[in-house]
């Protein structure tokens, strides 16, 4: 399809990565999160979350992509204030293309491109599971983490393995056969009447709990692979014993079961991410994505690290969840490569990380 001035992108100019400011657009699930960057270096993020999606339990795609509608605009112009910059000092536009909703995916994208054509700029397409392991490459984060590294990408749509040898070269080696870690700490929640996103809540009623008060089927998934709809099936069965015929769960028992139900995700996660480093011969490993949030988590990994002598990465919270700045980090990369996108090119709701 011929648009008119679509050819400008192929020229890059040659601006150093540390001078080169990039605007990154984030909008693949329920967050509208954008960023400034100049090099690496945050110089401002801003991000409207969605409160719709509760009462439902789950985010409502309909209602997510006409929810980024209407926040893209004000995000844009509360990252532009925050990072103290004018739409002209852009020398680059990065958007999450995929994976994620296409309805949200489509919001970002569009206004992505009309945004880099009509200031004359390059468009970066990025793939959101790269940018929440690139994350770690933010200058506030671990500037420069070891590598190769094996980095788990937990959050609400995947749970990955990847061996990571640099922000541009990664293999996915381990992946979920049912629900992600997100998503399993989400509809447990669910099931407990706990609001949506449930993975915060449980994380901090967790902290009130015995995680050793219940014990629940382990999954049975053989090399780097994970499986977590077996254990909401067994949390359930607890559920129905605790509850025996009644309808509310006492105090007590929901702090137990959210720490047990934790102590259990994290085991699941933290013997695969053992396992695939062993496997590797790796020595620093790392976590990323909405769940690397959890403190239970983090806790673990950083005792694992310990334990194994392995160097370890954890992001800071706010490069945990989706953010606009992952995106125009990995953004700025693309641009290194001279990898510039095209501005008809569609959202992909399924795009495989190789
Ligand atoms: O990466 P993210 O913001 O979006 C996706 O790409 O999915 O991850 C969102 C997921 C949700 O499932 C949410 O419940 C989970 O991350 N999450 C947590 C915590 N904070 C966010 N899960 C457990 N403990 C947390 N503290
Ligand atoms: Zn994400």
């Amino acid at each position: 399809m011929d648009i008119g001035r679509h050819s400008v992108n192929l020229v890059v100019p040659a601006i150093p990565f540390s001078d080169r400011i990039m605007l990154g657009i984030e909008s693949s699930c329920d967050d509208t999160s954008i960023a400034v960057l100049r090099g690496n270096e945050l110089l401002g993020q801003f991000a409207a979350v969605q409160h719709v999606h509760a009462k439902y339990g789950g985010v409502v795609p309909e209602f997510a992509s006409r929810a980024h509608q209407a926040h893209i605009v004000p995000v844009l112009e509360g990252a532009l204030e925050k990072s103290r910059c004018t739409l002209t000092d852009l020398q680059g536009v990065a958007y999450t293309r995929g994976p994620g909703l296409q309805g949200s995916l489509l919001v970002g994208s569009a206004f992505a491109r009309s945004l880099a054509w009509s200031l004359d700029i390059p468009i970066y397409a990025v793939h959101h599971m790269q940018a929440h392991v690139v994350a770690h490459w933010m200058s506030d984060a671990a500037p420069n983490p070891d590598r190769p590294m094996m980095a788990l990408t937990v959050s609400g749509g995947h749970t990955q393995l990847l061996h990571v040898r640099s922000p541009q070269d990664m293999e996915v080696v381990g992946t979920t056969l049912d629900d992600a870690a997100g998503e399993a700490f989400d509809k447990v929640a669910k099931m407990l009447g706990l609001p949506y996103p449930g993975g915060p809540e449980v994380d901090r009623l967790a902290g009130l709990g015995d995680p050793g008060a219940f014990t629940f089927a382990e999954p049975r998934v053989s090399g780097h692979d994970f499986s977590f709809s077996g254990l909401k099936t067994s949390v359930l069965r607890v559920l129905e014993r605790e509850l025996n015929g009644g309808t509310t769960i006492p105090e007590g028992v929901l702090q137990d079961v959210c720490a047990s139900v934790q102590a259990a995700i994290v085991g699941i996660l933290i013997h695969k991410l053992e396992q695939a480093t062993d496997a590797f011969g790796l020595s620093a490993i790392a976590i990323q994505g909405g769940v690397s949030a959890n403190s239970g988590l983090r806790q673990a990994v950083e005792a694992l690290g310990l334990r194994r002598g392995w160097k370890v990465h954890i992001p800071p919270f706010r490069y945990c969840t989706d953010n606009g700045a992952m995106i125009a980090l990995t953004g700025q990369y693309a641009a290194e490569l001279g990898a510039t996108g095209k501005l008809d090119e569609a959202p992909l709701a399924r795009w495989p990380l190789v």
